[in-house]
């Protein structure tokens, strides 16, 4: 996305540039030709133009929204992943970055990543609000405690890239900072597969059962609780007769806060298990649940 939010920066400098070369040219330029000199003390009374008026209207107005359709259609591009985008869980806290990969890859202070492939960052703060940025891929965005941000990028050229914290966050913000590392692919594929550990989906399965969610949520449907297959991006409808696309956040508050939206045809006794999980084992349920929706036909 780089060269396209740079082509929009540039070209936003250039017409700011052309506009002030403009204006200041002709401040000096009038200055000059209607100096004040003996036969001409007093200046000419001059109406209106109503087709000048018009034009420096709607001229700039044209140009205005062209730059916000530019804009906005950059936007929505920057934050939309794209379906099939590699998923990467990242914890910030005071004073570092936590990655984890769903092959059981994790990391502190470095990303490696592979080559041409998007990846889709999802984000959340341990303490208080960080910003992920990558000036070389011109991606930057705030980290939140208690809400799930997401961001991604496609790496085109092999290399290390600096990441930084861009948002102040005590003693040492300054020192918050890591490496996005790109590799070939199938260098990426030599790297990830020394990880022996449990995937990110395995150790929300064993969370599943050991904070008891199996006994209510059962998988065929028999439950006290609605089972979770194939929940995650699907239309849920609650109580009240509203409705929500079951996404990252809405999984989250199900369960640190689950009487807020109680699913149609179910009671609200579900605890709450808000203080008992930390960040990185939502994470892990989350993709235990998200697992379990790809295994749906
Ligand atoms: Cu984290 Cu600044």
């Amino acid at each position: 996305m780089a060269s396209q939010v740079d082509m929009l920066f540039f070209t936003l400098l250039a017409m700011s540039v052309a506009v002030v070369v403009v204006i200041a040219g002709l401040i000096v330029y009038f200055g000059y030709k209607y100096r004040r000199r003996p036969e001409n003390l007093v200046a000419d009374q001059i109406q209106g133009s109503m087709r000048l008026e018009i034009a420096w209207s709607v001229i700039p107005l044209l140009i205005a929204m062209g730059i916000f359709v530019w804009g906005a259609r950059l936007y929505f591009e920057m934050a939309s992943p794209p379906a099939q985008a590699r998923d990467v869980y990242v914890v910030a806290k005071q004073w570092m970055w936590e990655f984890q990969h769903q092959d059981g890859m994790r990391e502190i202070n470095a990303l490696h990543v592979p080559l041409g492939e998007p990846v889709r960052l999802t984000m959340v703060s341990q303490d208080m609000i960080h910003s992920f940025f990558v000036p070389a891929f011109r991606v930057k965005q705030d980290v939140l405690p208690q809400r799930y941000t997401t961001a991604w990028f496609q790496a085109t050229q092999p290399g290390t890239y600096h990441l930084f914290c861009a948002e102040y966050c005590g003693t040492l913000h300054s020192g918050m900072v890591g490496d996005v590392v790109v590799m070939a692919p199938q260098d990426f594929q030599t790297w990830s597969s020394q990880g022996d550990a449990e995937t990110p989906a395995e150790a929300g399965e064993h969370l599943f059962a050991q904070f008891g969610c199996i006994n209510c949520h059962k998988a065929d449907n028999s439950g006290r609780g609605p089972a979770l297959a194939g929940v995650f991006g699907r239309t849920v409808t609650f109580a009240d007769g509203t409705t929500t696309v079951a996404d990252e956040n809405y999984i989250r508050e199900s369960i640190l806060n689950p009487d807020a939206h109680v699913v149609k045809g179910y009671e609200p006794i579900m605890p709450s298990f808000q203080g008992q999980l930390n960040e990185d084992q939502l994470l892990q349920l989350l993709a235990y649940i998200k697992s379990l929706g790809a295994k749906q036909p």
